[in-house]
């Protein structure tokens, strides 16, 4: 009998040298760049969070080496500090086609969503509504219903098909009206993988006289990202997914960064994107910041164009590769008997939920760790996706290939899932 390795193609095995026809992702020379995988560890948890390239740890080590002060002009410390800034801003601008000025930096996706949340309802009133989506991480959705709830508007919900996963432009307009003053939804699921078609629904969204809040954290290290012609009005994510330190950023137009007025000190700057961000930046993981997006840069391998367009070329190749991933994913574990992919969206990241059925996936998650595998288990913060799906509190597992995974990774997980399953 044929193996599940032998039945399919190998178009994503570790080889930098073919180079014939179309440029791949040099996935041994990435390996070669992250510390983190020296060791024969099979990291498939990188929706949770992924592991950084050395300039990125050896930027926030500069950082932190060199003569450091409060941000400034007066000393060449303060210099540093704010050139760290500036830095970083353009360099997510790079990574998202956003202008600088419209980057606001936090601390992660949840915390700087609750803060934009708040300052957005400023302006809502009761009979107000605000659309939240059963797909998304509770991150995008709990700090909009509590500001809804505040300013007495009304939340109505975007629903998902429970077979495939997807979202469908009608799911959009019907939890549209002439109220509406904010949708919230995902560029990409972080259980299922989906991705709306967002361009679209965009369009719709601002027809009804709406603004777009997009949770780009499970999109941003997968795909290349416009944040202009996807039409997103805020655009969120999460350095630590792409590999980079752990930092969160909020984009938008500074037009629009101009009209909110943030709660914050007296003293702090008016000017945007500064009048967003309180208390003192954190230089340092702002300096790695910038180093993760030069390092995405550097994938493309060509160093003549602008780091905007090397990004999105290096980003195009990433896509590319987790396709392979993901097809392979699939195809194996659906392969196994007993054992459930969830969803089959049309559109989607290489993140893949699964269970195998009658089992509860915290058994599988440390028999898979046991072997020198790591997924994630549980529901991912994304309970209403989790419910709607018909999973319990114990949730599923989940595989979250990132660029730096090889196909061999892919068929150590399939053939251990199949393993155990098996002993079932
Ligand atoms: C899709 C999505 N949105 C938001 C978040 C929250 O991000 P953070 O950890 O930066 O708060 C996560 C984290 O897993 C996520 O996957």
């Amino acid at each position: 009998m044929k193996t599940f390795q032998s039945r399919l193609a190998d178009p994503a095995a570790v080889s930098p040298s073919d180079t014939r026809h179309v440029q791949r992702l040099d996935v041994a020379g990435m390996r070669c760049e992250f510390p983190a995988l020296r060791d024969s560890f099979v990291h498939l948890d990188g929706t949770a969070g992924t592991q950084v390239p050395r300039s990125v740890a050896a930027a926030i080590a500069e950082t932190m080496s060199a003569a450091m002060s409060h941000g400034g002009t007066l000393t060449a410390a303060g210099r540093t500090a704010h050139a760290a800034v500036r830095a970083a801003r353009s360099a997510i601008g790079d990574l998202v086609g956003a202008q600088p000025e419209g980057v606001i930096f936090g601390r992660n996706m949840t915390e700087m969503t609750f803060g934009m949340a708040r300052t957005i309802a400023k302006t809502w009133r009761p009979g107000d509504e605000v659309v939240v989506c059963r797909l998304d991480h509770a991150a995008n959705i709990a700090p909009w219903v509590l500001e809804a709830d505040r300013a007495g508007a009304t939340v109505r919900w975007i629903d998902f098909d429970t077979e495939t996963g997807d979202i469908t432009l009608d799911d959009v307009t019907a939890a549209l009206s002439d109220r509406t003053r904010l949708v919230a939804m995902t560029a990409a699921s972080n259980v299922l993988g989906t991705r709306p078609a967002i361009e679209q629904m965009a369009a719709a969204i601002h027809a009804a006289g709406a603004l777009l809040y997009l949770d780009g954290v499970a999109l941003t290290p997968h795909a290349p990202v416009d944040v202009t012609t996807c039409g997103a009005d805020f655009f969120a994510l999460s350095t630590h997914k792409v590999f980079g330190p752990h930092c969160a950023a909020v984009v938008a137009r500074p037009a629009l960064l101009e009209e909110l007025s943030p709660d914050r000190l007296p003293c702090t700057p008016d000017s945007v994107p500064g009048r967003f961000e309180l208390g003192t930046p954190s230089y340092e993981v702002l300096a790695g910041v910038r180093a993760m997006v030069d390092y995405l840069a550097s994938l493309a391998g060509d160093t003549h164009q602008s780091r905007r367009a090397r990004v999105l070329h290096a980003m195009g190749l990433i896509e590319e590769h987790e396709k392979v991933l993901r097809t392979r994913l699939v195809e194996g574990i659906t392969s196994l008997r007993g054992v459930r992919v969830h969803g089959r969206p049309r559109l989607c990241t290489p993140t893949t939920l699964l269970s195998v059925v009658g089992t509860p996936p915290r058994a599988l998650a440390e028999f898979l760790a046991e072997r020198g595998i790591g997924v994630s288990v549980g529901t991912f913060h994304a309970e209403e996706a989790t419910r709607a799906l018909g999973l319990g509190p114990e949730g599923a597992i989940r595989v979250g290939p990132v660029a730096y995974n090889t196909t061999a990774d892919i068929d150590a997980v399939v053939d251990a899932v199949g393993r155990f399953a098996r002993a079932q």
